[in-house]
């Protein structure tokens, strides 16, 4: 389908170098269809109960305080939606985490917060991005485990066959 677009002048010209910058692979409507997938995606993540992946960018000095410990604390609280962590030593005292999670908008959102929120944390972003699977589900083996949980309430969680907490 085609269609116009009324722009101010400023705009369509750093539009255009946008454009230029992007390749000679790319022309205007090339780059117009990404920015409205970008923007879709992103309309996706917002979405209540979304399942989403986030990528958590921190960066932190370990020396201050008890920011290492309360760091672990947290990511050991939310492990079932921390997928992993890489940590990079930026220098004698600064290190930089990449945080990847993985749950619903709103959950990975919140425990980005806290992570961004601690004392120490000086500076850091969250990207998130669509699964494309819709709503989340927590995984067939959590489910199992959650049924199994209930099924048998007097067992000590130690000995359930499945992580249980
Ligand atoms: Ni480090």
């Amino acid at each position: 389908m085609r269609f116009s677009v009324a722009m101010p002048e400023d705009l369509l010209m750093r539009f255009d170098a946008l454009v230029a910058k992007r390749g000679l692979a790319k022309n205007r409507s090339e780059v117009v269809r990404d920015l409205v997938r970008e923007a879709l995606i992103e309309e996706d993540c917002a979405l209540p109960g979304e399942e989403v992946m986030g990528t958590l960018t921190i960066v932190f000095d370990h020396h201050s305080g008890d920011v290492r410990d309360k760091l672990d604390t947290i990511q050991h609280e939310y492990y079932e939606q921390i997928v992993t962590c890489l940590h990079v030593h930026l220098d004698a005292h600064t290190c930089m985490e990449v945080v990847i999670l993985r749950g619903e908008s709103a959950l990975v959102q919140s425990i980005s917060n806290i992570i961004l929120g601690t004392k120490g944390v000086t500076h850091g972003h969250l990207t998130m991005t669509t699964t494309g699977h819709g709503p989340y589900q927590a995984p067939a083996s959590k489910q199992a485990a959650m049924t199994w949980a209930h099924e048998h309430p007097h067992t000590p969680a130690s000995s359930a066959v499945y992580p249980v907490r």
